[in-house]
């Protein structure tokens, strides 16, 4: 193990960038919101210098309404598409001058990564100052999700396109093109020209993409005309349980900084989780399936799907006792079985399953790492403890690539790693995984 955690390290210092890291190398070549944060996570164990940069540089990109950008344009280059002159952030009033971006964002990692570097930390007090000097702007970002993207004054927060989901190309989504007719737009493909098509979503599927794209650049990224007119509208429950995680990282952050003038934010934060956990657990449930769903917010109405997100809620402590061993007993019965490694991201008893696709059923190390402190918090120590195995087997068995494989048979030659190979956070999570 120990070789293979050198081997962790070394592919996060090939995907630094001097103040900021990339997924990595061609096929992603730039900071993306999520990554970043778990990235972060990994460089804490070993350079914590490089892990504050990381997030330091994320919030340089924050916009002066608190949004953060889920692609941070460093550098020029043709390798990827959609790139900066086709997303336009400067569409956008209050856009960063000083970075270009798209104009999506990502799920909201920042507040809990903060308190997963202090937990890492070998120098608190050191790391409780680099805190401080960010807080503030993680803040303001969740105060940009709850003032601007939630209508209806709900709790819960709405995206509005799949790349702001994480979940990029899930199955579920396909719910919400059957709504859509997109026009056939002519583009030039690079994901295609690094990774195995058979691996990466469809030419149709990219239509729909640059669509929802094309309509909130009509509306230059206005939030209140997306909410009114992008075919895509979604409260997404890994989405919402990753900021009500933050949320609550933020409230034992700033008590453990202890400034009194900071007593207004936590009161706010606190009345923000509090309808937001009543919220999630009222409209994102289905009895039905036992599991935590989608809501269409355009459509109004439940995804009814299962996924690896509809676990994600055990990770922010939202369930309560009893749903969550629905939930587990759920995800044992059809994710379970001894020949599929934990956890497919989509269910594999589905006819849309296909573990080779991007987030089409492949095992991601993200979820698998979220939904293993999930488990662990609930006390299902022996799945738990199978969720951290599985997934260092797959990196042993395969490399650090971005997803894998669920069947087991197919790990016999080591060609079971799909999409990006040297991804930086199956590296940074498995360094985390290891040490806690
Ligand atoms: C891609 O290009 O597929 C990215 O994941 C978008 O975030």
């Amino acid at each position: 193990m120990k070789d293979l955690q050198n081997n962790a390290i070394t592919v996060l210092n090939n995907n630094w960038k001097d103040k900021f890291s990339i997924p990595c190398a061609k096929l992603y070549p730039f900071q993306w919101f999520w990554d970043s944060g778990l990235i972060a996570i990994g460089f804490a164990h070993f350079d914590m210098p490089k892990a504050e940069k990381e997030i330091e540089t994320l919030l340089d990109a924050q916009w002066s309404n608190g949004f953060i950008p889920h692609i941070i344009f460093h550098t020029e280059t043709d390798t990827y598409f959609p790139g900066p002159d086709f997303h336009r952030s400067d569409l956008h009033p209050q856009s960063s001058e000083k970075y270009k971006s798209t104009g999506m964002t990502q799920p909201p990692v920042t507040g809990f990564v903060l308190e997963d570097l202090y937990r890492i930390s070998k120098d608190r007090d050191a790391t409780l100052k680099f805190i401080e000097s960010v807080i503030d702007k993680v803040y303001k970002n969740h105060e940009y999700f709850y003032n601007q993207r939630d209508p209806q004054d709900e709790g819960l927060v709405y995206i509005y396109h799949n790349w702001e989901s994480g979940t990029d190309n899930s199955p579920i989504w396909d719910d919400i093109w059957d709504t859509m007719n997109p026009p056939e737009y002519t583009f030039e493909r690079r994901d295609t020209t690094h990774v195995d098509a058979a691996q990466r979503p469809s030419k149709r599927e990219y239509d729909h993409y640059l669509h929802i794209i094309e309509i909130a650049k009509q509306n230059n990224y206005n939030d209140q005309k997306i909410a009114e007119l992008s075919p895509f509208l979604v409260q997404d429950p890994l989405f919402n349980a990753v900021l009500l995680k933050s949320n609550q990282s933020l409230i034992d952050l700033y008590r453990i900084i202890g400034n009194k003038n900071n007593n207004d934010k936590i009161h706010q934060l606190q009345k923000w989780q509090d309808k937001g956990t009543k919220a999630f657990n009222n409209k994102l449930y289905d009895e039905e399936l036992g599991v935590y769903v989608h809501y269409d917010l355009r459509n109004e109405k439940l995804l009814k799907h299962i996924s690896s997100s509809s676990f994600a809620p055990l990770f922010a402590n939202l369930p309560s006792e009893a749903r969550a061993k629905k939930m587990v007993d759920i995800m044992m019965e059809k994710f379970g079985n001894p020949d599929q490694y934990l956890c497919a991201s989509f269910d594999p008893t589905s006819d849309r399953f296909n573990p080779k696709k991007y987030w089409r059923g492949p095992v991601w190390v993200n979820l698998n790492w979220m939904l293993y402190y999930g488990l662990k918090q609930y006390g299902f120590y022996d799945i738990a403890k199978r969720m951290k195995q599985d997934t260092i087997e797959i990196i042993d068995n395969n490399g650090f690539y971005e997803y894998f494989d669920s069947r087991k048979q197919e790990h016999k030659n080591g060609n079971a790693g799909y999409g990006g190979h040297n991804f930086s956070w199956s590296a940074a999570l498995f360094i985390d995984l290891l040490n806690e």
